[in-house]
């Protein structure tokens, strides 16, 4: 099918100008001049004509960090692919790029099958995959060789979660020297999780076993010294290291000083670090902070006045916005933490509102138009090997295009989102903005507040190395 997206304003990294969209088939076939002899034949060919009149034409957004249906303390993520991935689609999302799990003495080849099952068939909009590696032994090790073949290039480990996920200084040291070899790019949970069982045991010893108490023995001092150690161990591997959730200043501070210092270290951040806090978030009274327990935990409110992130977003210093999307419902899920905060399982749920809560950066003046695009779009492919396929609104780039109307409106709650959780972490947040049209290859998949789509209209994304790596 032909598309003609006509009258919009087209946002790239680089700038904005009025032009109009062609599509054919799946990908972007030219930008014309508005009014121009071929704009208007480009009209009268077009099987299609959308009118972008008063709207941002944008890049589809990547989330580069999702986990539908993880298994995490006891349960699950409540979001199976088909309804998180359309739920992503809602929200101007048009590809995730998801962590497949492989568990200490488990094969990674067969875990990342499992991932590809539970996938297929099911997604909304093209999907990749980073692999967590939750036990680092010579077997692992070696098939990492593979997967970056394969077009998983990207790993990610976790100095949190004893006894669940973590990795020692060795098995990092050791993971990173083969990214080194193989170009791969080490994705990092820098928390120290050694440190932090001990205050959440003593914490809970003394009866302290509200949610909030999670956030409280999970101090940024912990973060900012498992990334600065990550950072350490990356140059003597000689490696690229990229922070995953990044929440607190001192982190920040870290990483700053080592991309100052000119090497490879690259982070992201999250909109619930940028939005939310634990005294007013995690701290509610009685159980209802349980739905704001997630690791890195939500920061104090004179951490997040700080405005560091914000600033970290502007310097590139943060290079990208990804979700960390791990919803789970109060009822049943989160509620195994009823009597204990270390029971609850960690994440929240926010794959679709992402573009949204960035563009308030945009409204509040924290951040460019064009820096929104670059963050939430065009910076996750190229830092994943998925650029210019993805990222960018350029002939032969994929048709993914999100319809961003300024002039709209959005209010984001439970009543209305399409992830499957039952309660939002955003309850009320009024937007200055609405994701109006999405595109996925070409596809209409949201128009007028409906969804088009179809289960399986996503596929697999085999994805190159980083483009920031030299
Ligand atoms: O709380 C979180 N972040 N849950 C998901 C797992 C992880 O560490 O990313
Ligand atoms: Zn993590
Ligand atoms: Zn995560």
């Amino acid at each position: 099918m032909t598309i003609l997206i006509k009258n919009g304003t087209v946002v790239s990294p680089t700038g904005r100008h009025d032009a109009d969209v062609l599509v054919d088939g799946q990908k972007i076939a030219a930008l014309l001049q508005p009014g121009s002899d071929a704009a208007a034949s480009a009209e009268s060919g077009a099987e299609k004509v959308i009118d972008a009149a008063g709207k941002y034409v944008v890049p589809g957004g990547i989330d580069a960090h999702t986990h539908m249906e993880l298994p995490f303390g006891g349960t699950f993520a409540s979001d199976t692919f088909e309804i998180g991935t359309r739920a992503a689609a809602w929200g101007g999302t048009t590809t995730i790029i998801d962590f497949a799990v492989q568990r200490d003495g488990e094969n990674v080849r067969e875990s990342l099958d499992a991932w590809f099952a539970k996938a297929e068939g099911e997604c909304a909009i093209d999907y990749g995959f980073h692999m967590i590696l939750g036990g680092v032994d010579e077997a692992a090790l070696k098939e990492m060789d593979n997967l970056v073949g394969e077009g998983i290039s990207s790993f990610k480990l976790f100095m949190a979660y004893p006894g669940v996920f973590y990795s020692d200084d060795g098995q990092i040291l050791r993971a990173m020297q083969k990214a080194s070899d193989n170009g791969g790019l080490i994705c990092m949970h820098a928390e120290n999780g050694i440190a932090i069982d001990v205050l959440a045991e003593q914490a809970a010893a003394r009866g302290q076993t509200d949610p909030v108490y999670h956030g409280i023995t999970r101090p940024p001092a912990l973060e900012g010294e498992a990334t600065n150690r990550a950072i350490q161990l990356a140059l003597v591997a000689g490696a690229p290291v990229y922070f995953v959730h990044l929440s607190a200043s001192e982190a920040l501070a870290a990483v700053a000083a080592a991309r100052n210092d000119g090497h490879n270290v690259f982070a992201e951040t999250c909109p619930q670090y940028l939005y939310l806090n634990l005294e007013d978030h995690l701290g509610l009274p009685g159980f209802a902070g349980a739905g704001y327990v997630c690791s890195p935990p939500l920061r104090t409110r004179e951490h997040t006045h700080h405005t560091d992130l914000w600033r970290g977003l502007r310097t590139n210093d943060l290079a990208v916005v990804s979700t960390d999307h791990c919803p789970f419902c109060m009822k049943d899920q989160k509620e195994l933490g009823l009597d204990d905060f270390r029971a609850i399982p960690n994440g929240i749920g926010g794959v679709e509102h992402r573009m949204d809560l960035i563009y308030q950066g945009v409204v509040m003046g924290e951040l460019s138009l064009e820096r929104w695009v670059e963050t939430c779009s065009t910076t996750p492919a190229r830092m994943f090997g998925l650029y210019p396929q993805k990222g960018v609104i350029a002939p032969g780039s994929d048709a993914d295009i999100v319809l961003y109307d300024p002039n709209g409106s959005t209010t984001l709650s439970v009543d209305t989102h399409h992830m499957s959780m039952d309660y939002s972490a955003y309850e009320g947040v009024e937007i200055d903005g609405r994701v109006d049209t999405v595109l996925s290859k070409g596809k209409v998949l949201i128009a007028d507040e409906t969804y088009h789509g179809v289960k399986g209209d996503g596929a697999y994304l085999r994805r190159g190395l980083s483009s920031y790596l030299l």
